[in-house]
């Protein structure tokens, strides 16, 4: 039974990867990290307790940032594939959290890499690349030739952690690769990411949970596609006879003011826009009520404007394509969210109603 290890099998991407892996009748092993709140959610669903026999997911304690753990982990398993997906990934953040972004995002793929070349394990690698280190693009649409010039503390990390992945590749001929992935997103994204944040606030507004919604710089551009159809891109690139690096987008690029627009539709709340600059609001067309604001701690000391990717060599090589539309993405969100919020909101009347009563 092929064998795989996931760093980040907790985050959004390793939910669905774990979820393709096991259908794919491999025996899954994931790396978590100790919290003293729950972080398995996303996993919950996969979880198998140390009771049942033949059990084909297994989580290990561990962290990117103790080279020991990774040691030990990997002589246990000893693992056919691993997918680097373990990273602090949040671009805003780093700049708050720079050296502790390059701990995880950096140094952390260096900790395994090294790890599988000291045990003399074989595995197939796949590192977690981003389209963020394309950053001040030099070149639209971005490929696998087009040069880096990272914006962010994470982006800068990524290139780091590209580069030693292609490293380690020709110096020790490990079958290293790296999936340079554009934005991608679902209903399971992490709440303070722009897509998701977008959503959530969509959902509660339209019943009555929440007031506004405070974005930063509504103008940036993003290639959004679905994080399913992107680990599937994941999986492909570990089963090619050569290690190689490929972009995987979805060829169109749409700016957050569009994801919005979309988003507030789908929710039955169509918006219009008034004012410039940080004085630019998202009206409810129909009340006339401001709902959405800019708030500027929302952006960020440097930006990336655009991204748009060229996915052609997965398309050719891998066989590869998106099989999810933004408009598609954006609806599955928004009825997660919708779903959500109504939920949230049957609670609250329960509430208010109970606390009526007491009264
Ligand atoms: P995510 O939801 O933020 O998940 C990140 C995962 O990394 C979580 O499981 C997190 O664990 C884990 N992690 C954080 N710090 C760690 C540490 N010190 N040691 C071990 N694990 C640690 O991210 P994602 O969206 O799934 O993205 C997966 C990977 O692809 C990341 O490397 C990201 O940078 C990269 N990427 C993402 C996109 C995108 O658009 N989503 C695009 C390009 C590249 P907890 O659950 O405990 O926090
Ligand atoms: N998060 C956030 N919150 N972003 C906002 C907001 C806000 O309130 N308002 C506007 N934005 C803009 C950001 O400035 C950025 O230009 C864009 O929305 C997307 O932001 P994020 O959703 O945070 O994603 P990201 O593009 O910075 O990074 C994501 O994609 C990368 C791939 O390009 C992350 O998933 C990274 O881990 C990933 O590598």
């Amino acid at each position: 039974m092929p064998r795989a290890l996931v760093t980040g099998i907790t985050g959004q991407d390793g939910s669905y990867l774990a979820e393709l892996l096991l259908e794919k009748g491999y025996e899954v092993h994931g790396v978590i990290r100790r919290a003293s709140t729950f972080n398995t959610e996303r996993i919950d669903h996969l979880y198998q307790g140390p009771e049942v026999e033949h059990r084909r997911l297994v989580l290990h304690y561990g962290d990117l940032n103790d080279a020991s753990s990774l040691n030990r982990i990997l002589r246990t398993v000893d693992p056919g594939e691993i997918y680097n997906l373990g990273a602090q990934s949040h671009v805003k953040v780093s700049f708050d959290t720079p050296e502790y972004t390059g701990e995880v995002t950096g140094l952390g793929s260096t900790r395994l890499l090294e790890a599988v070349r000291e045990l003399r394990i074989r595995p197939k690698i796949y590192q977690a690349s981003s389209s963020e280190m394309f950053g001040k693009v030099a070149e639209v649409p971005q490929c696998e030739t087009t040069p880096f010039y990272p914006r962010s503390p994470y982006g800068i990390a990524k290139v780091y952690a590209y580069w030693m992945t292609v490293n380690y590749r020709e110096a020790y001929g490990l079958y290293a690769v790296n999936g340079i992935l554009f934005n991608h997103e679902s209903p399971r994204r992490g709440e303070t990411f722009v897509s998701r944040k977008i959503t959530r606030a969509a959902g509660r507004i339209v019943h009555g949970l929440q007031e506004k919604l405070f974005l930063g710089n509504l103008d940036a551009k993003r290639d959004w596609g679905y994080a399913k159809d992107y680990v599937d891109a994941m999986w492909r690139m570990l089963q090619q006879p050569e290690p190689e690096d490929y972009v995987i987008a979805s060829g169109v690029t749409h700016t957050v003011r569009e994801f919005c627009d979309l988003a507030f539709r789908l929710a039955g709340m169509p918006l219009e826009w008034r004012g410039d600059g940080f004085d630019e609001k998202g009206f409810d067309a129909r009340s006339g009520r401001p709902v959405i604001e800019i708030d500027p701690r929302y952006l960020r000391p440097t930006e990336v404007d655009l991204l748009l990717g060229d996915a052609t060599k997965a398309r050719e090589k891998l066989g590869w394509t998106p099989a999810t539309s933004f408009d598609e993405l954006v609806r599955l969100m928004i009825e997660n969210d919708l779903r959500l919020a109504a939920d949230e909101a049957d609670l609250k009347h329960a509430r208010d109603r109970r606390a009526l009563n007491v009264r």
